[in-house]
């Protein structure tokens, strides 16, 4: 299985996702920008509107107040009337007028706007630096000009466009020299940024939490998504170590097996054809020491096939666990019954030292094999004339019985135990002389045991005898 390289992914997201939000940010400036834009252009054409209605009357005529003198820049004779009631009146050209709008627009939204021209009549009329250049540029084919602009420390937008003569214009500006569709001049409205700024910035704010939450989200899928393919490849490890630990149990389990199997049936088959051609002038002696060697060589094997069958499915999980109340003193004695043959052959004694009271909670089969096991084992290692004995006791929180296999035979070195405790068919064979065997039986011992969550340990003195003990549950069932 290839792996994915989650921190390319986690980069690639990460460039996409900040790649998105800066194209998110640019469309915010933008978008606001236009808005701002489509209102001073509404503004413009207000302005125009109303000032095409005045040209069209060729200027209206007010009340001369305070605030509202005589334009001393319009060329009209009849610029100042007075009315049958004595009311004295004069004429407000579109310009004047679009000065006095000005005016209230300024105090009233903070919206200014100016006319102007490059060759202005009122000299006051005349463009600032800006509005000349967007004059010009309108001289060369330019409809509008808008920016962002300083104005005293503050950003303010600017916004302008040509008024262009026509037919209405001529009454009052034709003097000049103007021919209609020429540029008079232009009007500039010029708007505060606040507005837009605080837009900008709340659009922004918003804009950068939802890509905050992305990125959180993203990265929390991401992580969530690498632990499951993490876990799910080390399930797959580990399927494929046991797979490969099974696999070289079951090749050295073969090997040891084909050896020991070979040679105790080997030496049977030899002593079958010695019969079979010498039997005819044997004394009835000798036969008899000859078949007890072959039962000798056939009872291992047997053994040994027993071992490997049982082993075999308690790795297949054939072996049911079963467990019931046994009493133990009876186990121990129909195992030492069983292994009367050897015992006496070899002259050595089994004492069973159980109580006769003491129940536990196993599997019959199970700790039959384990009793068999180490019984055995222990006659094999212990001369003619030995002591077995089979002891227990509680254990110090009288939860589980503590069983205790001893002989006095040959002892072991503290590396033949920590060998044999550790055998689990990985590593090859013992090497040391005083093994025989492949180590299933004491294998199979550690297994069941373990099944019946006990433990297990070996205390033994080289030439002095061995201890096994194991633990097994005791029974709760009262008796
Ligand atoms: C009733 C006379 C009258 C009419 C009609 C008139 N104007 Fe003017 N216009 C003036 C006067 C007088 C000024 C100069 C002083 C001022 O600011 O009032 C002026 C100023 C201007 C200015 C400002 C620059 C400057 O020269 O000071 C522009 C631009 C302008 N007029 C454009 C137009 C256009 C375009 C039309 C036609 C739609 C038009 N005017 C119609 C009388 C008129």
């Amino acid at each position: 299985m290839k792996k994915l390289n989650f921190t390319l992914l986690f980069l690639l997201g990460l460039i996409f996702i900040t790649g998105s939000f800066l194209v998110n940010l640019y469309f915010v400036f933008r978008y606001n920008e236009v808005i701002i834009k489509e209102a001073s252009r509404a503004f413009f054409q207000e302005i125009m509107i109303t000032r095409e209605w005045n040209a069209s009357m060729g200027g209206i005529y007010v009340p001369v107040t305070d605030h509202v003198t005589p334009n001393e820049y319009l060329d009209d004779p009849k610029r100042d009337i007075t009315a049958t009631d004595g009311l004295k009146l004069t004429k407000i050209n579109p310009a004047f007028m679009t000065r006095q709008m000005a005016e209230i627009a300024r105090i009233k939204d903070g919206v200014q706007y100016h006319i102007t021209s490059l060759n202005p009549i009122r000299p006051a009329n005349k463009p600032d630096p800006w509005e000349r250049n967007a004059l010009l540029s309108f001289e060369t084919g330019n409809r509008e000009c808008f920016e962002m602009v300083k104005q005293d420390s503050l950003k303010v937008f600017r916004y302008m466009a040509p008024v262009f003569v026509d037919r209405s214009c001529l009454n009052c500006h034709a003097k000049q020299g103007y021919k209609i569709g020429q540029i008079r001049g232009g009007i500039s409205v010029t708007m505060k940024s606040e507005g837009y700024f605080t837009a900008v910035h709340n659009q922004i704010l918003i804009i950068a939490i939802l890509f905050l939450f992305l990125l959180i989200a993203g990265s929390a899928a991401l992580l969530f998504f690498k632990n499951m393919m993490q876990k799910q490849f080390q399930v797959i490890i580990q399927q494929n170590e046991e797979l490969q630990k099974n696999i070289h149990t079951k090749d050295t389990l073969f090997s040891l097996v084909s050896h020991d199997l070979k040679s105790p049936l080997s030496g049977a088959l030899g002593l079958g054809e010695v019969i079979q051609t010498e039997g005819d002038s044997m004394s009835k002696e000798e036969l008899i020491n000859i078949s007890r060697m072959i039962l000798k060589s056939t009872r291992q094997t047997y053994q040994l096939s027993e071992q490997l069958v049982t082993w075999y499915s308690t790795q297949k999980g054939i072996g049911e666990f079963d467990p019931e109340t046994l009493v133990l003193k009876t186990l121990v004695e129909s195992c030492i019954e069983l292994l009367q043959v050897r015992s006496k052959e070899k002259e050595i004694s089994i004492q069973n030292l159980i109580p006769g009271d003491l129940a536990i909670e196993a599997d019959k089969n199970m700790t039959e094999a384990i009793l068999r096991n180490l019984i055995g084992n222990s006659l094999k290692f212990t001369p003619k004339g030995g002591h077995i004995s089979i002891s227990a006791r509680l254990s110090e929180e009288h939860e589980v019985l503590e069983i205790c296999v001893e002989d006095d035979g040959i002892g072991m070195p503290a590396k033949t135990v920590h060998a044999l405790m550790t055998f689990d068919f990985q590593t090859p064979a013992l090497g040391t002389e005083n093994e025989k065997g492949t180590g299933i039986g004491l294998t199979l011992c550690k297994e069941f045991i373990k099944r019946h969550h006990g433990t297990f340990r070996i205390e033994s003195d080289e030439g002095k005898g061995s201890k096994f003990i194991f633990t097994l549950p005791l029974t709760k069932k009262p008796r």
